[in-house]
């Protein structure tokens, strides 16, 4: 990495057509046909997801927002750096692991729009604070890497990769502290044992004093009734409809299929014995869709019966118990949670046991 500019190669990033090939002949040749939620993003679907999260249905964006927005200063606070106003006055009664300088390194980064305004904080208290964006889109760390021109000390240090499935290394070259930061209930998108999974192998890589931020939607509850968290995947106007059959669009595209659109529905199921979200394209009639032969496979003839379901997505909601539970099976411990007022949103701090 010579230059912030120049630090990753768009060029290579594109999802190979083999890979896309290979997922599509294995998700829908099983007797439960299935795709992988990564399909969705390409340039189309990466456009539609920032749609939805401004629709107004979708209140998980614009409530994390206001989290951020809100406690900040605390989330600093209770990692025991001090308030702006007392920055002067450094406690050097501190442990030394406490007085390193924070490194935020975050998972999924996306935009990096939200994270802005916790870096906004801690530059304030901190004096060249280091922010490392981590995604599979190299087009989401442009964007990420914009905040290093916006908030005055903040260096922008990327990095491409697919936390979930590939070795990723977070920078303590320098001496430091890390907060991680994985936000937005992107784990939720996970099965548990995969986001366990994803939050040992972060927690293999911080050391003790280390933190993390963890961003999850709440299972339905007082203020959130099942019809509520339903229609946040499904708005009024079709946008979370479109980006889900944008898929079969990616695979007419890039893999030369002949799914009609019109014949599949978009569908939202809440299952209320996993606690998740679920997302599916029904095929409203009894049909047969083609797919070409291509470097993963010979020609494919897939059968759909009336009402059967390509399965594209979950999203699992959690309760405190729950993140709790994940937390400490993955080496952390909550510290505190940050709820908004309709407890609809809960960013929980943990740290590194
Ligand atoms: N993690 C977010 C959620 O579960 C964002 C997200 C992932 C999403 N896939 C989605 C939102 C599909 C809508 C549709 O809500």
């Amino acid at each position: 990495m010579t230059s912030s500019t120049a630090v990753f190669d768009v060029s290579e990033l594109g999802t190979s057509s083999y890979a896309v090939a290979c997922e599509v002949r294995a998700g829908l040749m099983r007797p439960t046909k299935s795709l992988s939620p990564w399909l969705f993003y390409d340039e189309i679907g990466s456009e539609l997801f920032e749609q939805i999260t401004r629709v107004p249905e979708y209140y998980l964006t614009r409530t994390e927002r206001e989290l951020f927005e809100a406690h900040s200063p605390s989330i600093l606070q209770e990692m025991g750096l001090p308030a702006a106003e007392e920055q002067t006055c450094q406690d050097s009664a501190q442990p030394a692991q406490l007085r390193r300088r924070v490194t935020i390194a975050e998972l999924g980064a996306g935009t990096g729009t939200k994270t802005g305004i916790l870096l906004r904080t801690l530059a304030a208290v901190q004096r060249n604070v280091v922010y490392q964006p981590i995604d599979v889109s190299a087009s989401a760390l442009e964007h990420a890497t914009k905040l290093q021109v916006e908030i005055p000390g903040v260096v922008v240090r990327p990095r491409v990769a697919n936390y979930a499935a590939e070795e990723y290394r977070i920078d303590r070259t320098a001496p430091c502290r890390v907060l991680a930061l994985y936000i937005g209930s992107s784990i939720g998108n996970f099965a548990p044992e995969e986001a366990r999974s994803v939050l040992k192998r972060l927690s293999a890589q911080l050391l003790p004093g280390d933190n993390l931020l963890l961003g999850t939607d709440r299972a339905p509850g007082r203020h959130k009734p099942v019809d509520r968290l339903r229609a946040a995947y499904d708005d009024a106007q079709g946008i979370t409809a479109r980006f889900n059959r944008n898929v079969l669009t990616r695979l007419n595209r890039e893999l030369g299929a002949n799914f009609a659109l019109e014949n599949f529905e978009h569908v939202v199921i809440w299952n209320p014995g996993e606690s998740r979200i679920e997302m599916h394209l029904k095929s409203t009639t009894s049909q047969t869709v083609k797919l070409p032969a291509n470097s993963a496979g010979p020609a494919m003839h897939i059968q759909f019966r009336a009402g059967e379901t390509i399965h594209t997505e979950n999203s699992y909601k959690f309760t405190e118990a729950s993140v709790a539970e994940l937390l400490s099976s993955a080496g952390f411990e909550v510290a505190r949670t940050f709820l908004d007022t309709k407890e609809l949103f809960a960013l929980t701090l943990a740290k590194v046991i």
